[in-house]
């Protein structure tokens, strides 16, 4: 019988997901000891965990090759795509925010503001919803540096304690939006094998239901 597959985010929200499942009661050592393997089975059941960048985490469970996933609400706010979001898991807290450099009014002036971002939908969503005109630069990663270095007036990125902003001289300036990790779905699955993953969502919300902050 084909596998549940559900895609994991790799890195960050790595472990809090190998967590989750442990404490469900499910068996994660295959995914501990995974070397460089990227598709590891959870033993004794019909479970498979896919390891993939967040991203592709989305593209995966949208196209139905993956029926569930774990990927932050930065990336299904910034590559959207039609699934179930079916619960915020708690984990992988943070936040969208407007930062610039330190002590400086990033809205004085007249001239357009640049920013420069890896969530280049999500920036450009922020300064529509204010009327403002701005550029938008998009940078892979340690945005930080583009203002620092001259690129942009100011970032739209995640922040999560605040230290990279502080230790690179930025502040800030507005919070966009708050950040978790979410359970997704494919809408095919749910419906063709909702004898599987239905039990797993009961379970997942009951665990959420009682482990609330
Ligand atoms: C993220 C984000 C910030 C940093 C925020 O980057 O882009 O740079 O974490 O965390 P903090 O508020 O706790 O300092 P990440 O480490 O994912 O790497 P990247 O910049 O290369 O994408």
């Amino acid at each position: 019988m084909k596998p549940i597959r559900i895609a994991l985010t790799k890195g960050r929200l790595e472990e809090h997901s190998i967590e989750l499942f442990e404490r469900l009661g499910y068996d994660c050592r295959a995914v501990r000891e995974k070397g460089r393997r990227l598709i590891l089975p959870i033993a004794g059941t019909n479970l498979e965990v896919v390891l993939a960048k967040a991203a592709d985490v989305v593209t995966y469970v949208e196209n139905g090759v993956c029926d569930l996933g774990v990927v932050g609400k930065d990336t299904i706010m910034e590559h959207g795509g039609t699934f179930y979001e079916v619960a915020d898991l708690g984990f992988g807290k943070c936040r969208f925010a407007l930062a610039a450099p330190k002590g400086k009014d990033f809205y004085a002036g007249y001239q357009t503001k640049r920013i420069a971002s890896k969530y280049v939908r999500v920036a450009h969503s922020f300064f529509e919803k204010k009327n403002m005109d701005v550029d938008i630069v998009k940078i892979e990663g340690s945005v930080e540096l583009a203002p620092i270095l001259g690129l942009s007036d100011g970032i739209v990125d995640i922040v999560e304690t605040g230290t990279t902003l502080r230790e690179n001289g930025l502040e800030v300036v507005e919070t966009l939006a708050q950040v978790s990790a979410r359970l997704i779905v494919n809408i095919a699955s749910l419906k063709l094998r909702k004898a599987e993953i239905e039990p797993l969502l009961t379970q997942i919300e009951g665990y959420l239901k009682e482990n609330q902050p």
